[in-house]
């Protein structure tokens, strides 16, 4: 080759190194500030505290509850048609969400099925947080005609019949009474003749039945409170950078990138922050309601629905002491609630798609997306502005969400029946 087209051809090849270089791994990503690097800290698995306690279920953290709880989590017999348990929706296998869109027991319901992985750190439940505990939060379930369509009364038929059910449920809340000429259903809260068969019960039996029922959420919960999330690749990236190592490799340039977008241009963090990656807050961003759906009013209604629920934290079922229920008491209520809805938590997000509350989207880069664009909202208005990301900062932020499963840190046996 004549010397005169080398100098040329070098310099090309160099322009279409510096280019790509440019292009594929990304400029000053790993010299965090100091401010990142405290971000960073903070979503670490490691910012974690101690489950908080729960004043509003004494037997929150009682083994013997969790074992009756488990049971009742994995059991069919608790639906109307010997077919749905909690696990049907809530799979141990997908983060305990379900892989539809909708969820589907007894009958379809509105709303898409979110992940229990630590949820024992939320103050609220549901997408509109209209629970205020998750012993609550479980008798919902049981009683709703597209979930188990059982009710209160069919279900003390169902463990005071049962010699194990009994045993396990006495072990904990002590002697469970039939009451006399006992109906063979009832609620307060179910169709026209559960009404009227409830509505035939004295005040006390009707308070008895409502305990009982209260206890089974209680002994749920504190199973559901062994579901915590397992430490991810990118908890390990945080401990690599956090400690100052230069051994920084737990995450590949696209995901330092990602990252670095996620606490920065993408304002990710301002509602998906802490270690479960969630503010526990209500916010409106935009999401279309399923076709065919009116939009959720989300946190406006769910606020004051919480409030009525005879089994919130104030209620006569509660152990809490009124002073304990500050969550309850000094709920926010506003105008800019109406379309909001709880921040979930992106641990495990590889695992649980379709995403947002109807399930409307289908995979990350959909999620993305979404945020990128910032719709106008159908309900109020959406918190978040476009973002303007270039197609190659949507991928490294999809990459970065991408680092944050692992499995859980939950005792294998819990992740199945119990085979007793
Ligand atoms: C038919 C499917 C289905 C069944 C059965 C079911 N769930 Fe759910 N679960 C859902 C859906 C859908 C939501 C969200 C509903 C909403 O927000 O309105 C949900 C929400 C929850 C939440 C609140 C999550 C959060 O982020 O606030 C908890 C906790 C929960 N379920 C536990 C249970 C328990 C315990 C049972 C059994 C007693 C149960 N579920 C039965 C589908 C189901
Ligand atoms: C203003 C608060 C806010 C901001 C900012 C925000 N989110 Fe969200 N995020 C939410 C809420 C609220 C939902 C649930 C919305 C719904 O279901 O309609 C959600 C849902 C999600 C989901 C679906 C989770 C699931 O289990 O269905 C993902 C993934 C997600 N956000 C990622 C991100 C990323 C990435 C960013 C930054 C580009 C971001 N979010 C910025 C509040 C926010």
């Amino acid at each position: 080759m004549k010397k005169d087209l080398l100098l040329p051809l070098f310099a090309s090849i160099a322009l279409i190194f510096a280019v790509g270089w440019n292009y594929l791994s990304i400029p000053g990503v790993p010299d965090w500030t100091e401010e990142e690097l405290r971000l960073i800290a903070s979503l670490s698995l490691d910012s974690l505290p101690p489950l908080p306690l729960d004043p509003s279920n004494l037997v929150a953290d009682d083994p013997a509850a969790a074992e009756f709880g488990h049971r009742l989590f994995f059991d069919t017999r608790l639906s109307s048609n010997a077919q749905v348990a909690c696990a049907t929706c809530h799979k141990p296998e997908l983060m305990f969400t379900d892989g539809l869109a909708l969820a589907v027991g007894v009958g379809i319901g509105p709303m898409h099925t979110p992940s229990l992985v630590g949820l024992a750190y939320s103050p609220w439940f549901y997408w509109d947080g209209r629970k205020d505990s998750q012993w609550a939060q479980a008798l919902a379930p049981l009683e709703a005609k597209h979930e188990h369509a059982t009710d209160r009364v069919q279900l003390l038929h169902l463990i005071s019949s049962d010699a194990i059910y009994r045993d396990m449920y006495e072990n904990v809340f002590g002697p469970l009474s039939l009451p006399a000429m006992l109906p063979e259903s009832g609620t307060p809260d179910g169709d026209a003749q559960q009404q009227t068969s409830w509505n035939a019960l004295d005040t006390e039996t009707q308070d008895e039945i409502s305990q009982f029922f209260a206890n089974l959420g209680k002994a749920i919960a504190a199973y559901e409170r062994k579901i915590l999330p397992g430490s991810t690749r990118f908890d390990d990236y945080a401990a690599q950078v956090v400690a100052g190592s230069n051994e920084d490799t737990a995450l590949n340039n696209s995901e330092k990138a990602g990252l670095k977008l996620f606490i920065g241009k993408g304002q990710c963090v301002t509602c998906h922050n802490g270690p479960m990656f969630t503010n526990h807050e209500f916010h409106n961003t935009g999401v279309l309601a399923v076709a065919g759906r009116m939009p959720s009013m989300g946190r406006y209604d769910g606020v004051r629905i919480s409030r009525e629920d005879s089994f919130n934290c104030l209620g006569e079922f509660s152990d809490a002491s009124a002073a304990q229920c500050t969550e309850l008491r000094f709920a926010r209520d506003a105008n800019d609630l109406v379309g909001a809805l709880k921040t979930p938590t992106l641990r495990n997000i590889s695992e649980t798609a379709p995403y947002m509350h109807g399930g409307q989207m289908t995979d990350l880069a959909q999620v993305v997306n979404h945020y990128n664009d910032a719709p106008s909202s159908m309900l109020s208005h959406n918190e978040a502005k476009p973002l303007g990301l270039r197609t190659v900062e949507r991928i490294q932020l999809e990459d970065f969400l991408l680092t944050l499963s692992a499995p859980l840190a939950t005792e294998q046996r819990w992740l199945a029946a119990p085979d007793y």
